[in-house]
């Protein structure tokens, strides 16, 4: 099994420090390496995508190769023919598979099969790529430390689950401000709090979870898949939009990070979004570097 990038907890504690360093190193320019000259990276994608679609594609070419875009209509994964099958196939082509998709088994399955590496471009359960992208952002602006605090305001969704897997890799204070019925994947939950690496809570007072924070996180209240769920969920969220009254009970120089796409007026108001605590759009540059640096520590470093 060639080595993958399916969930944060695929990486040890030192090797996600290593996967800092290189995304450091790229993004200044010290190194310019060229692991796909001559290859193609297959890019699957079977939800919408701006970032994640662009990021790959920019990173792909800056590492040499080409990318190759494959939508649910060309391979139909899992129906046409099995997931073995298309594992087997696409090995035989592409030098990296990267997929995005509802269902988090295709893509381990896509890896327990494939010969080249998998990487997860989000999920219905995880999205690591992204939350490995936004700490490399929180250590880019603050000394590096191990007692963060970081408070996820909003939707237990994907999001909120590949933040519990870093925490059960990485020391922080995690604090998850959600309603009842809104809470994260509840076997990652457990993993995370059984791995004794960081403080985990999970509340239903955001001002619990935003005390003293460090960071303020938020994510769309209705995740793709789910939009038919979107005023429900807007209902019962109400309580954890970010807005100007939020952010005073947090430190005074919290950041505020968002995965985008927004919602602006829902989970977060404008006033923050451009705020001077927003780091937004810098998360979404620290994608393609990130990336880079999971795509040649896939191919070993
Ligand atoms: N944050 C993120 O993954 O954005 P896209 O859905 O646009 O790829
Ligand atoms: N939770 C969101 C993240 C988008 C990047 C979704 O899955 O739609």
């Amino acid at each position: 099994m060639a080595r993958s990038f399916v969930e944060i907890t695929d990486l040890t504690a030192d090797e996600i420090w290593e996967v800092f360093d290189l995304c450091k190193k790229m993004k200044s320019g010290e190194i310019a390496p060229k692991p796909f000259d001559g290859k193609t990276v297959g890019c699957i994608f079977h939800k919408a995508s701006l970032r994640t679609r662009i990021s790959f594609e920019t990173g792909i070419y800056q590492l040499g190769g080409q990318s190759l875009y494959i939508t649910e209509k060309e391979i139909e994964l899992g129906k046409r023919e099995s997931i073995h099958d298309a594992a087997k196939v696409l090995s035989r082509y592409l030098s990296t598979i990267m997929i995005r998709t509802f269902d988090h088994q295709d893509v381990l399955d896509l890896a327990k099969y494939a010969d080249v590496p998998i990487v997860n471009g989000l999920t219905d359960l995880t999205h690591p790529c992204q939350i490995m992208g936004d700490y490399f952002t929180l250590l880019e602006n603050k000394e590096k430390r191990d007692d963060f605090k970081i408070a996820y305001v909003g939707d237990g969704n994907n999001i909120t689950n590949s933040w519990l897997n870093l925490a059960s890799r990485i020391p922080m204070k995690f604090y998850i401000g959600t309603a009842a019925e809104t809470g994260p994947d509840k076997a990652i939950l457990k993993k995370a709090q059984d791995a004794g690496i960081s403080e985990i809570k999970l509340t239903t007072d955001p001002d619990e979870a935003v005390a003293d924070a460090d960071v303020i996180y938020t994510d769309v209240w209705a995740s793709m898949g789910q939009k038919n769920q979107a005023d429900e969920k807007a209902r019962i969220l109400k309580a954890y939009q970010i807005n100007s009254e939020m952010l005073k009970k947090a430190k005074s120089d919290c950041l505020v990070m968002h995965c985008l796409p927004a919602e602006r007026g829902k989970e977060i108001t404008d006033e923050v979004m451009d705020g001077p605590h927003s780091v937004v759009f810098d998360e979404a540059e620290n994608r393609l570097h990130i990336q880079k640096a999971l795509m040649l520590h896939c191919m070993g470093g």
